[in-house]
């Protein structure tokens, strides 16, 4: 419990204490408040406004297109929501890579306009790493993200398993020390094999949080539409569906225009 009487807030240093102990770390992508009042009351660690959203609400592509303004909005509602999760803010594609002014510019904004308690920031070279040291200075939690980074889709050619080969499986180790180095407080391991996120989670001190990474990482993320099952087309390996959404809201709003068709919505019990 709090000094307030509520439960005690996750930060940093309950991430860190959760890599000590050995105790798994949860993390939601949900992008409005209404999803993340759930998730918070469901007991996650923390939320985090991915930029998936661009993809799994805006229907785009990719998450290139999406906007510093359109990850505030999000950012901003989803904080509404919580009372004891961490929020995490994605930082969206140029914002932290094309140099440390315009990095630390971007994340002050969204902790300022959102509430934010961190932002996540992708990549894993040296001028992202400046660029990550320069935000952790001013007070800013910052979460890597390594493996696949889905901003760079183009470059890599699509959505692959990153870290098969010796090589690039110790580009990852090295990157994820030179993200540890740099002050990041936890790393995201996207689609990465799992003997690999697990070389990678024990050679840095701080957390992993894995998707598409096996269980050897310290926590685990999921997109909150894709657990729910709400998008049935959408269906990598590494998905598990804790509920069958899609068919379900299909189902009720036919039972709606059924009702309303037919006359039997609105009936006296629901009009004034
Ligand atoms: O954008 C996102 O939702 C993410 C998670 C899947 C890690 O980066």
């Amino acid at each position: 419990m709090s000094a307030t009487g509520g439960e005690k807030p996750v930060g940093v240093r309950e991430f860190a204490a959760k890599k000590k102990s050995g105790d798994k770390l949860i993390v939601v992508a949900a992008y409005d408040a209404l999803f993340a009042r759930l998730c918070d009351e469901a007991g996650v660690d923390a939320v985090l406004v991915g930029d998936s959203l661009g993809m799994v609400v805006a229907g785009l592509d990719s998450t290139v297109p999406v906007t510093l303004d359109q990850m505030i909005y999000h950012g901003a509602a989803a904080r509404r929501g919580i009372a004891r999760a961490m929020l995490i803010v994605d930082m969206p594609f140029l914002t932290c890579s094309v140099g440390e002014e315009r990095a630390m510019l971007s994340c002050g904004r969204v902790m300022q306009e959102t509430g934010a308690h961190a932002v996540k920031i992708e990549g894993g070279d040296e001028s992202i790493a400046r660029s990550i040291r320069a935000v952790v200075r001013l007070g800013i939690p910052v979460m890597g993200h390594l493996g696949f980074t889905p901003q760079s889709v183009n470059t890599i050619g699509g959505y692959r398993v990153q870290g098969r080969d010796d090589a690039s499986a110790q580009r990852l180790i090295d990157d994820a020390r030179r993200l540890e180095d740099a002050g990041a407080y936890s790393l995201v391991l996207e689609l990465v094999p799992a003997a690999v996120a697990q070389a990678v989670t024990e050679a840095v001190s701080i957390p992993t949080i894995g998707i598409g990474a096996g269980a050897g990482c310290d926590g685990q993320v999921l997109v909150l539409y894709d657990l729910l099952g709400l998008n049935d087309r959408f269906s990598p390996k590494f998905l598990k569906r804790y509920a069958s959404m899609a068919g379900d809201v299909r189902d009720a709003v036919r039972r709606f225009r059924d009702d309303v068709a037919g006359g039997a919505y609105p009936d006296a019990d629901h009009s004034f």
